[in-house]
């Protein structure tokens, strides 16, 4: 993911007072060790790669006051367990795809570019993946509402653009009945992740389905959109994310859909020093959704780094998921690996515990203008998923 320590040059055209005080330095987001394959490399490389484009979410939530900045603990705060027993069954690959709803669609791809619906407006902005030539012609291009134009390096800085009338910045959508902001922030991003809703809408149906209360941890959770989702289908839910401007952006999302009587734990913290906290507490979650950064900063400069910190988080997940009938989905992007590796990985961590563990790719498909085309399927990210 992008959303490392990069200084922001600019800010985005739509922005209001929010975005212009929110170029300090990304609280949320993380820095990046100073790699080459951060600087340079092929303009198009591989999909593990190219990912990294599409998720610089910290710098979106960054926050305006300097952070403290912690040093990186040498020593993990506990030790990865080698688990024994059988590994659980195994699905593989599965490809989790993405159609398109009244409120979102990919309309097509293309050139480098994706043209995508949210709510009202149909919106440009760089693909590095669409390789392919557009589908539609020009002028349905050219009609965009909005456009994120800019350096389409993955260190590249950008802005909004408005070829009719200029937007605000927010807007009101809705998915599986949920209400929510489409925003216009920096880097591209829009608020909401659609490939997300794949597993959103199996979560939904699996809380419907259980019969009785269940509780949902949601790592990483952004504008809360999921946590919206899971609270309304009837679960407790605690949202976990290090950027304050993201929690804030929730509750916006929450008072939206009148949602404020939702039982939602909104908590701004590093997501690995929570969950370990929850561990030593004995607390249980019968679903937990992790979307986590390649790189990412706690509220208190605490280091995420997904190589180095995923097996624990995991297994750290796998103290705290309830005894029966719980659920882990885990998403990664912007990393340079196959779905193979956090498939295996959670396989070994969920040793003993029986159950099935699905993986593969969230996709979403090219709808056309109006979504009766089967078009192209366009990749996000990785996912593994541990039902028990
Ligand atoms: C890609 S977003 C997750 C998107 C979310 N799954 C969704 O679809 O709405 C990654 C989030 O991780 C948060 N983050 C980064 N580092 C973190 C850390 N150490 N602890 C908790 N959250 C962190 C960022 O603030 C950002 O909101």
């Amino acid at each position: 993911m992008k959303d490392r320590n990069r200084r922001q040059k600019k800010g985005p055209a739509a922005s209001g007072a929010a975005h212009a005080s929110d170029r300090a330095r990304p609280a949320a987001s993380a820095k990046a060790p100073a790699k080459p394959e951060m600087k340079g490399g092929p303009k198009h490389p591989g999909p593990a790669r190219t990912l990294a484009k599409t998720r610089n979410v910290a710098a979106d939530t960054a926050r305006t006051r300097p952070q403290k900045v912690v040093e990186q603990p040498s020593e993990p705060p506990r030790p990865v367990r080698v688990h024994a027993g059988d590994k659980p069954t195994e699905r593989v690959p599965v490809i989790l795809e993405t159609a398109g709803t009244d409120d979102y669609r990919l309309i097509d791809s293309g050139d480098g570019e994706k043209l995508e619906q949210y709510g009202p407006y149909r919106i440009v902005r760089p693909e590095a993946q669409a390789l392919w030539p557009r589908s539609l012609p020009a002028h349905v291009w050219d009609r965009a509402d909005a456009v994120f134009t800019g350096d389409t390096d993955e260190d590249g800085m950008g802005r909004w653009r408005f070829p009719g009338a200029a937007l605000g910045e927010t807007w009101p959508m809705r998915l599986l009945e949920t209400d929510f902001y489409g925003r216009f922030t920096a880097f591209r991003h829009v608020g909401v992740f659609p490939e997300q809703l794949a597993h959103w809408s199996w979560m939904k149906a699996r809380i419907e389905a259980a019969g009785r209360p269940l509780k949902v941890l949601n790592l990483f959770g952004y504008t809360g959109v999921a946590s919206l989702v899971a609270a309304r289908a009837g679960t407790e839910v605690t949202h976990v994310d290090a950027s304050k401007k993201a929690i804030g952006w929730a509750r916006e999302n929450q008072a939206l859909g009148r949602g404020e009587k939702l039982p939602i734990r909104w908590i701004c913290e590093d997501a690995m020093k929570f969950i370990l906290r929850e561990e030593r507490r004995g607390s249980r979650y019968d679903i937990i959704l992790a979307d986590p950064p390649k790189f990412g900063r706690g509220p208190n400069g605490e280091v995420w780094q997904l190589f180095e910190g995923l097996p624990l988080m995991l297994d750290i997940c796998r103290e705290i998921l309830s005894p029966k009938d719980a659920a882990l989905v885990l998403t990664a992007y912007s990393i340079r690996a196959s779905f193979y590796s956090i498939h295996e990985l959670v396989r070994e961590t969920m040793r003993g515990r029986g159950g099935l563990v699905e993986s593969g790719e969230l996709v979403i498909r090219e709808g056309g203008l109006d979504g009766s085309v089967a078009g192209r399927a366009l990749s996000t990210s990785l996912f593994s998923r541990w039902t028990s």
